[in-house]
């Protein structure tokens, strides 16, 4: 299955660094879900967010989510095949228990940074474990959606 891009391409220009940002299982409830725990911005308010910042830092950006563990490691997998400079992961509830994203995330060759919305280490137990904890260059914990606006002043700062 091919993965599915979301959202609208903000920059493709060559000669950028290309970033793409890959939100995993149930952040397309982003809004809905919970909002005293993960705010109340929707994905494609996100997704606008995240646009606006990659153009302030001059990187090109692309928003992928999936609520499928397949199709989000066959987005890994074409980051790294798509020569892709830098990912942003938020895998969800994966990022508690997914090997099969870290081995792909293991793959990828640039700067990776993980980030979540609300700090997982302030939570229950069983989110306190990141299986890709150790493959990112950074972690961006609890700071909602500013966090990938750090994220990609990182990452942008990186090349
Ligand atoms: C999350 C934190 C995870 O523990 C949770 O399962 C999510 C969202 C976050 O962004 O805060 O789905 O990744």
């Amino acid at each position: 299955m091919r993965a599915e891009l979301t959202g609208r391409p903000c920059r493709r220009l060559r000669g950028l660094m290309q970033i793409v940002i890959l939100n995993g299982v149930n952040l397309n409830m982003l809004g809905k879900r919970d909002p005293a725990v993960y705010g109340s911005t929707t994905l494609s308010q996100l997704e606008t967010l995240i646009y606006g910042w990659a153009s302030d830092v001059g990187v090109t950006a692309r928003c992928w989510q999936t609520n499928s563990e397949g199709t989000y490691i066959d987005m890994i997998h074409e980051a790294f095949t798509g020569g892709v400079d830098g990912l942003i992961v938020n895998p969800g509830a994966w990022t508690h228990y997914s090997y099969a994203i870290r081995d792909a995330l293991e793959l990828f060759p640039g700067p990776l940074v993980e980030v979540h919305l609300s700090n997982p280490e302030e939570r229950e137990d069983w989110r306190r474990v990141s299986v890709i904890a150790d493959l990112a260059a950074e972690r961006v914990l609890g700071h909602g959606p500013e966090g990938y606006r750090e994220a990609l002043t990182f990452l942008a700062g990186s090349s």
